[in-house]
């Protein structure tokens, strides 16, 4: 009998159990992985609390990791039993020892990447490809404004800007987290919890703003981020670390300067294994030739992932956190 992390009703941490479990065996297409590292994100929380909903409970959390194959389905091809992946895209359950998952959502890994770098890279790395290079294809010499720098997200997206040459203004909530993000290429960093956003990205850009705001805080940063768009410009809202945003009138675009909005997901991005696997390429050719390094800032046992969720909801953590099981 093998380990897994599971939940049977919605709620707080604590929700999260540590049981026995065992895997069925992998379907013709399907793979099981044993798991060597697990990657933390902030999207476990949303299913647990039911901010996003499971597709039933009892349900499995977590969608990110890297191992060994351990088993083949019969109709998979191109793996073989011992070779390193890594995954990003699976379904809820990666909080395991055991994983099986559709053959298709595995990449494998260069030797060059360890298990611990890709559990903590692959799905945040991947959200910053298609955010930066495919929902708006940033140039060099802009400058943009990225909320929540200093975390998992957000220290990759320091990094790959200022690898093309952007000027990325983070948005933190401490001094630590600022240095932080500037030691990983922020450009600016402005502490949002007690300087004026609107006024210092107005300062920084001389008066012009931004072409794009990422922003994945969400309900708290929504209309601060409409404040800092040049006219036509884009937000790009990709996640509600402080709750989601509801209820918009959209005149408030037309009133803020024609602006535009999208609510991109990583699932449609990487929705074919072509997609996924030319992603991956870009990812893992950043991190080849160092352009790219991977912070982890927290490690923790599988069976305390409840402990792990609880720091990432609390703001306590920086960079990736990783599972171990
Ligand atoms: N749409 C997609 O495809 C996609 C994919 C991956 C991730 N995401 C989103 O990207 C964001 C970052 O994910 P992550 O896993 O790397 O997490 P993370 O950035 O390491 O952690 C979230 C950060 O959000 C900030 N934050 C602001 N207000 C908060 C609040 N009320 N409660 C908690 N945190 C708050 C905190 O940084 P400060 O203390 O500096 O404010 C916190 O450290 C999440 O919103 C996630 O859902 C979206």
């Amino acid at each position: 009998m093998t380990k897994r992390i599971q939940f049977t009703a919605h709620g707080g941490p604590e929700v999260l159990q540590y049981v026995d479990y065992q895997p069925a065996e992998p379907g013709p297409q399907e793979v099981r992985v044993r798991n060597r590292a697990i990657g933390l994100n902030f999207i476990d929380t949303y299913y647990r609390t039911g901010v996003y909903k499971p597709p039933g409970l009892p349900s499995g959390a977590g969608s990110e990791g890297a191992g060994e194959v351990e088993a083949l389905g019969s109709a998979v091809t191109g793996l073989k039993v011992g070779d390193r992946v890594a995954y990003a895209t699976g379904p809820l359950g990666a909080y395991s020892e055991l994983y099986v998952l559709p053959a298709d959502k595995l990449i494998k890994l260069p030797d060059s990447i360890s298990f611990e770098q890709a559990a903590a890279v692959m799905l945040k790395g991947l959200t910053v490809q298609y955010l930066l290079r495919q929902t708006y294809a940033v140039q060099a010499g802009e400058t943009i404004l990225w909320h929540a720098a200093a975390g998992g997200v957000g220290l990759l997206a320091c990094q790959w800007a200022k690898a093309l040459g952007v000027q990325l203004i983070g948005t933190v909530s401490s001094a630590e987290k600022a240095a932080l993000a500037s030691a990983n290429g922020a450009w600016a960093t402005i502490d949002y919890s007690h300087e004026d956003v609107r006024a210092r990205v107005r300062e920084l850009t001389g008066g012009k703003k931004c072409p794009v705001v990422y922003d994945s805080v969400g309900k708290d940063t929504w209309e601060i981020s409409l404040d800092c768009l040049k006219p036509r410009g884009l937000l790009v809202s990709f996640g509600n670390a402080s709750g989601p945003v509801t209820g918009v009138d959209l005149s408030i675009l037309a009133q803020k300067g024609s602006l535009y909005v999208t609510r991109p997901g990583l699932f449609t991005y990487a929705s074919s294994q072509a997609r996924l696997q030319a992603m991956a390429d870009e990812l893992f050719g950043l991190l080849a030739s160092g352009q790219l390094k991977v912070e982890i800032g927290q490690r923790y046992a599988l069976a305390d992932a409840a402990a792990a969720q609880s720091a990432l909801e609390s703001r306590q953590t920086t960079g990736s956190t990783i599972l171990l099981p």
